[in-house]
């Protein structure tokens, strides 16, 4: 064997989720969310949500804000009722544009700037005439004490505004409103991007218990049947903050140089922020050991996340002989293409970061379900967004794949329902209930 295909091969071995170790993890996962229930000390932060589904009845216009991703996206919504929904406007933009000049992420930004920029969004779709209901998906982990007021416990996905943390976001967000002059628009209700997911896919199929994001973030919310009286309360679960989980050198590193260390583990293991991440740390170490990229210059790798979630898909979607956007990519980054063996090397890299991710988010998953059915006697929707899983191809496949083995013939009990836009759909039929 040669050196990179050694090296290749202990990677591997750092990254392998074997199946016995997945199934610890869900029975790690559900303990805690019991003892979490019971309210005993547990990694997972169970918020409530104070909302519970939809009944499908929910109609009229609804302004929908959606922050928390890479991108801020304000739409203007029409219910219909039972799941048919007319998105009549939409704007997005980045939260962060180097090339336009600006960036919301950073430490010096004011909260009133970040939520000025959030504001001037909704301005600009918002119709001048009459009252205007508006849904706020802030997916940050959030106390809340009613649906439109929420305090941000802490940011996560590298965002280090100053100012924010310990506020109501739902305060913050009026004030800016007024502040621009959106008079028109009424905070009617605040929830996370989960909670946004799960209720647009309730709002067309009522066995819908649990929303997933897997983007940028990762996190899952559920139906609580058990603790709260019908119809439940939906529960955030703050799942990425889930740490009984066995982590590799390259995951304490990654951490280590966060915003956040020592928080959101399971995050970092699998949202698309951080996969690229890894990818760089486990391509610079091999570089310098001399292994991969020997004659390139790869200081356009040196600076963290300069690999992004967007690259790696770009290397695992390019299936050509030779890999040539994987070249183009890697002359980018260091000057230089690689050779063949060096691609194929940053496409195993890349899909080892994706298959673990895919097994945690499948283990998260199975310790969920058991703890809200154990033998599977109903139907279990689960409505799920977010780019990794909707833009990776096989992600979503794979993910299916690994709770139907692990459930068998009860598997055809669980449904994975992709549910584009949820987050800012969900915020809109939220609008409606508040
Ligand atoms: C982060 C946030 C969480 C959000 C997730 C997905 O984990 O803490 O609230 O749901 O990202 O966007």
């Amino acid at each position: 064997m040669d050196t990179l295909t050694q090296a290749l091969a202990e990677l591997r071995r750092q990254f392998t989720v074997p199946t016995d170790v997945l199934r610890d993890v869900a029975a790690a996962f559900q303990a805690d969310l019991k003892a979490g229930l019971a309210g005993a000390p547990a990694s997972l932060p169970l918020l409530p949500a104070y909302l519970a589904n939809p009944t499908g009845r929910e109609r009229g216009r609804y302004l929908a804000l959606d922050f928390g991703g890479t991108n801020v996206r304000v739409l203007l919504v029409e219910l219909l009722g039972d799941g048919v929904v007319h998105v009549r406007r939409r704007v997005s933009r980045r939260l962060r544009d180097i090339a336009r000049g600006y960036d919301y992420t950073a430490p010096d930004v004011t909260p009133a700037a970040l939520f000025g920029f959030l504001a001037r969004l909704v301005g600009m779709v918002a119709p001048a005439e009459g009252r205007w209901p508006l849904g706020f998906t802030f997916s940050y982990p959030c106390r809340q004490t009613g649906l439109t007021r929420a305090v941000l416990l802490r940011w996560h996905k590298e965002i280090r505004v100053p100012g924010v943390e310990g506020q109501d976001v739902g305060k913050l967000l009026q004030q800016a409103l007024t502040r621009e002059q959106v008079r028109q628009v009424e905070l009617k209700a605040i929830i996370n991007d989960t909670v946004g997911t799960q209720l647009a896919g309730a709002y067309g199929d009522r066995d819908c218990r649990a929303g997933v994001i897997i983007g940028t973030g990762f996190n899952v919310c559920y139906l609580e049947e058990q603790v709260f009286a019908p119809p439940g309360q939906i529960i955030n679960l703050e799942c990425g903050d889930f740490a009984r989980l066995p982590r590799n050198a390259y995951d304490n590193r990654l951490d280590a140089a966060s915003a956040n260390p020592g928080g959101q583990r399971l995050e970092k293991m699998v949202a698309g922020l951080y996969l690229g991440e890894l990818v760089r740390l486990m391509v610079v170490d091999l570089a310098e050991r001399g292994v991969l990229l020997a004659g390139a210059a790869p200081a356009g790798l040196d600076q963290p996340y300069a690999f992004t979630g967007e690259d790696l898909g770009r290397v695992l979607t390019d299936t050509a002989p030779d890999q040539p956007h994987t070249a183009a990519l890697l002359a980018k980054l260091t000057g230089s293409a690689g050779t063949p063996a060096e691609r194929a090397a940053l496409r195993d890299i890349c899909s080892m970061v994706v298959v673990r991710s895919a097994r945690l988010v499948a283990a998260v998953l199975l310790g969920l379900l058991r703890h809200s059915d154990p033998k599977l006697e109903r139907r279990h929707v689960i409505a799920i967004d977010g780019a990794l899983y909707s833009h990776l191809p096989g992600y979503g496949r794979y993910l299916s794949l690994l709770l139907d083995q692990a459930l068998g013939t009860a598997a055809r009990q669980v449904i994975m329902r992709p549910t584009p836009d949820g987050s800012g759909l969900g915020a809109a039929i939220a609008a409606a209930a508040g």
